[in-house]
């Protein structure tokens, strides 16, 4: 454990005198914990989800500050230490070579991680394609879509600002009319969610933008039921998951949504800069890319990629994020993710003061939860918890929700936990 703590800055300064040497003696601790999680691949997430050895083991593969305790990893999760060690290979290798390697291999290493994503996410390679990160990707599909003035989106107030951001720019340049829909922090069934959507439906309703897991509450919505509702009324459906993948155990097919979007610099843990845009086979052809293309049909996916040159190490990295992740299994991520949040909040969710504005149901729960304490505003009790305990989360202060969000990761400890309950019940009772 000592030696996966390490901090940032003393690891960046062992990689700067001697990377080969530091990255030797990394590589043979991780193959003792590699074989360690493998043979224990075979047991199930009700077994594995509590077995704290176990998840002491997978913690070492992440290196953290020792400096404060991260309980934000939402914004992005950090790469495990084997694939920043794979990433580092990919840039000198690519960077001794670079043009060569651009003309000669990128596109093989980059058809053969969108293949292995394509099968990991559930869906065609002909229906995807990498790109930098979720608002990239649904970007395109907002700014691209053929809207008529008049013609209506339906949105909800917990949505992600970017979307909500390119549906203004719609209304604003197109006039379109964006309908926003107010998202119930506990609902008490799909149906009240769903219902919520259908009634905002008219004649001119085209496209319904849905988050498969709020990212401001943690809130998992039953995203095959909206689609299947929008559908029947001839409206088509942008989903953004990008927290759900790598993080709930699902398929792209399964959801059937039009299209897609994901950020793989959070929960599959590559580098930072990776997303994946989906659209589905027969809709290709209705979305203009973002940047123009006319190398490709316009049925073709590949239109989508016209993006100039990239961080391709970054790219092949997706690769070595998809392996380290098959080590633990993305049940046993998704069940011990949230056994993490129902265990914190299982401490506080009773207490007079103490606000969960985090649905508890599982089906509808995440790792991610928020909570507020009554006397303090969002912005104080964040900034209190790291000034005071040393404790990292984000405010979220809107019309929608007000608290810090909590974002604990799979390196999380329960004793980190139990620390942030206790700051959490201190500045509760102090106000
Ligand atoms: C729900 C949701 N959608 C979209 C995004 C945008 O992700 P990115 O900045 O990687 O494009 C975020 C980022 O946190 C998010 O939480």
């Amino acid at each position: 454990m000592e030696n996966s703590r390490r901090s940032f800055l003393q690891q960046f300064g062992a990689l700067s005198v001697s990377p080969l040497a530091f990255s030797s003696l990394s590589t043979s601790d991780w193959n003792q914990t590699r074989s360690f999680l493998e043979n224990q691949k075979h047991r199930s997430d009700r077994d594995i989800v509590r077995d704290e050895t176990y998840w002491k083991e997978v913690a070492k593969a992440y290196h953290v500050s020792e400096d404060f305790i991260n309980l934000e990893n939402g914004f992005y999760s950090l790469a495990a230490w084997p694939v920043l060690e794979a990433q580092w290979q990919h840039i000198q290798r690519v960077n001794e070579m670079p043009s060569y390697y651009m003309r000669n291999y990128q596109w093989d290493e980059r058809n053969e991680v969108t293949a292995a994503l394509a099968e990991f996410a559930g869906c065609s390679v002909e229906e995807m394609v990498v790109c930098r990160n979720t608002t990239e990707a649904l970007d395109t599909v907002i700014l691209g879509l053929d809207l008529d003035p008049g013609d209506e989106a339906i949105m909800c107030n917990h949505d992600y600002g970017s979307m909500r951001a390119a549906f203004n720019q719609r209304a604003r340049r197109d006039k379109i009319v964006n309908k926003v829909i107010s998202l119930p922090l506990h609902p008490k069934s799909d149906e009240e969610i769903v219902a919520a959507h259908e009634k905002a439906i008219t004649p001119r309703t085209k496209v319904i933008h849905v988050s498969h897991l709020v990212n401001i509450t943690g809130q998992v919505l039953p995203v095959r039921k909206i689609c299947d509702m929008a559908h029947s009324h001839g409206v088509e459906v942008i989903c953004d998951s990008a927290h759900a993948l790598g993080h709930l155990d699902f398929k792209i097919r399964d959801l059937d949504c039009d299209y897609w979007g994901t950020s793989l610099h959070k929960w599959i843990g590559a580098p930072l800069g990776s997303g994946i845009l989906f659209v589905k086979k027969e809709k290709i052809s209705k979305v203009w890319p973002l940047l123009g293309d006319d190398g490709f049909a316009d049925d073709d996916i590949r239109k989508f990629r016209h993006f100039g040159t990239l961080p391709v190490t970054g790219h092949v990295s997706i690769m070595d994020a998809l392996k380290f992740q098959d080590t633990i299994g993305i049940t046993n991520k998704q069940a011990r993710l949230l056994y993490l949040k129902q265990y914190w909040t299982e401490k506080v969710k009773e207490t007079p003061g103490i606000i969960i504005n985090t649905p508890w149901e599982e089906e509808r729960s995440s790792g991610i939860a928020n909570v507020g304490v009554a006397n303090l505003k969002p912005r104080e009790l964040a900034d209190r918890l790291m000034d005071e305990y040393k404790i990292f989360t984000v405010a979220i202060d809107n019309e929608a929700v007000k608290g810090i969000r909590v974002t604990p990761h799979l390196y999380t400890s329960l004793d980190e936990l139990d620390q942030f309950v206790e700051a959490l019940n201190k500045l509760n009772d102090k106000g």
